[in-house]
């Protein structure tokens, strides 16, 4: 299956870089502040990626245990980071770079698997029509602006760049379109699959890259959905079949570079994402924002530093790993890889955690950031509590005894090693 490589790797990077990189404050600047072309044109004459290393983002990827990368070769702004023969406002054009060709080949010398985000809205193609999105909505007799404005013109550019970044590239393993607002607000159309030919666009893709993984967000269904900074608290499922999913997720609330941006996620509720997700099968997509100058950003290098630290030690527990028929304690979540079961501890319980269902099920306990053996026992549910003793679990519930002091990771991880049914 398609989908294979992508659920054994669980965790991937995102990588938002552009001309808003340089702004510094959110990768919808342009909408937000209605920029029109020419407020935004400074930061296309002023592009410099000096810093911008792929080989060095390659390895951070690898260094913190993720299997894929995903790049921003379109943003909303229209600006790309490839050597497009349709228009002038690459990077080639602004800094003689081709980012892709840098970026594609970093990854494969890493072995890593090769995603590529585009965006379907385009703020800088004359002919993409005014929408509530448009940064030129408030624009005076702003509907004007849509009079010989043609979409199918649109649609064949966006075909046309669809199309050299699948032939020109080598082999693509994921694309992620973004996105489709079907819903008609304050007096504007939006924008749906008919827009991009969905359909269409979605056969390209497949004649010309049968294994690539394709998302949800043409508007017609793909190979996975995408919950967007939010966590799904179940397994995902249509029509009764389990659909692959990936939570992709940002450091700081902002895709893009920002700068005065302070609400950075900690590196523990990160690792927390990244195995709630894991447990209710799913991946999370982390996202980066290499700042104006390309570099990735001395904050997100230190979490990604931290999260690679920990899953260095506990990669068993995420890479390969699943969701388990089994309801875990209030301290933490399950993952499952074949005959392993990982509790993740959000909490740590004092000296020890009770595991309701699993008391004739596991042959094996052990600490996995240390390898150390855990003591495990099964109560008697006929036991009664009194103010001294502890009430007996409930019948099929195992204990096992913890340290009292909670190892120094961002997240404790005890291995059960389950026995055969
Ligand atoms: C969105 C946003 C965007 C971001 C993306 C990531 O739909 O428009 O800025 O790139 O989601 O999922």
């Amino acid at each position: 299956m398609r989908q294979d490589w992508f659920a054994q790797a669980r965790f991937g990077m995102f990588v938002h870089f552009g001309l808003y990189s340089a702004a510094a404050r959110h990768e919808w600047v342009q909408s937000y502040e209605r920029l029109d072309d020419l407020d935004y044109r400074q930061y296309f004459e002023h592009f410099d990626p000096d810093l911008f290393d792929a080989a060095a983002l390659a390895r951070t990827a690898k260094r913190a245990g993720m299997g894929y990368v995903v790049l921003t070769t379109k943003h909303h702004d229209g600006f790309c980071l490839w050597d497009s023969a349709l228009t002038d406002f690459t990077s080639v054009h602004a800094a003689g770079r081709d980012i892709v060709r840098e970026y594609v080949d970093a990854l494969r010398a890493e072995g890593l698997k090769v995603g590529l985000y585009h965006s379907l809205i385009d703020w800088h193609h004359p002919h993409f029509t005014v929408d509530w999105n448009h940064p030129r909505r408030d624009d005076e007799n702003a509907h004007e602006l849509n009079r010989g404005r043609d979409m199918a013109v649109y649609r064949e550019y966006l075909h046309g760049q669809v199309r050299e970044l699948l032939t020109e590239y080598g082999e693509i393993d994921y694309l992620f379109f973004d996105f489709t607002y079907p819903e008609a607000k304050d007096g504007w159309a939006g924008k749906g699959p008919e827009d991009w030919d969905a359909e269409g666009l979605l056969a390209l893709c497949r004649e010309l890259q049968p294994g690539m993984l394709v998302n949800d967000r043409l508007g017609i269904p793909g190979d996975f959905v995408t919950p967007e900074q939010y966590q799904p608290t179940s397994p995902l499922e249509r029509d009764g079949v389990p659909v692959p999913w990936e939570a992709c997720q940002t450091m700081n609330g902002s895709w893009g570079y920002h700068r005065d941006n302070t609400d950075q996620k900690s590196a523990t509720l990160l690792a927390q994402m990244l195995v709630d997700s894991v447990s209710m099968d799913g991946n999370m997509l982390l996202n980066i924002g290499p700042d104006g100058r390309g570099a990735i950003a001395p904050r997100d290098a230190a979490t990604l530093d931290e999260i690679g630290e920990w899953m260095r030690l506990h990669r068993a527990a995420v890479i390969g790993a699943g969701h388990a028929p089994f309801t875990p304690p209030r301290e933490g979540v399950y993952t499952r890889r074949g005959d392993r079961l990982y509790l993740s501890l959000f909490t740590w319980p004092l000296g020890v955690v009770h595991l309701p269902g699993l008391a004739d099920k596991v042959s094996y306990a052990r600490l996995l950031n240390d390898g150390s053996w855990l003591r495990t026992s099964v109560s008697d549910p006929e036991q009664q509590a009194d103010l001294m003793t502890p009430a007996g679990q409930a019948e099929g519930t195992l204990s096992v005894h913890l340290p009292v002091r909670r190892p120094d990771v961002l997240i404790p991880v005890v291995e059960l090693t389950l026995t055969g049914e």
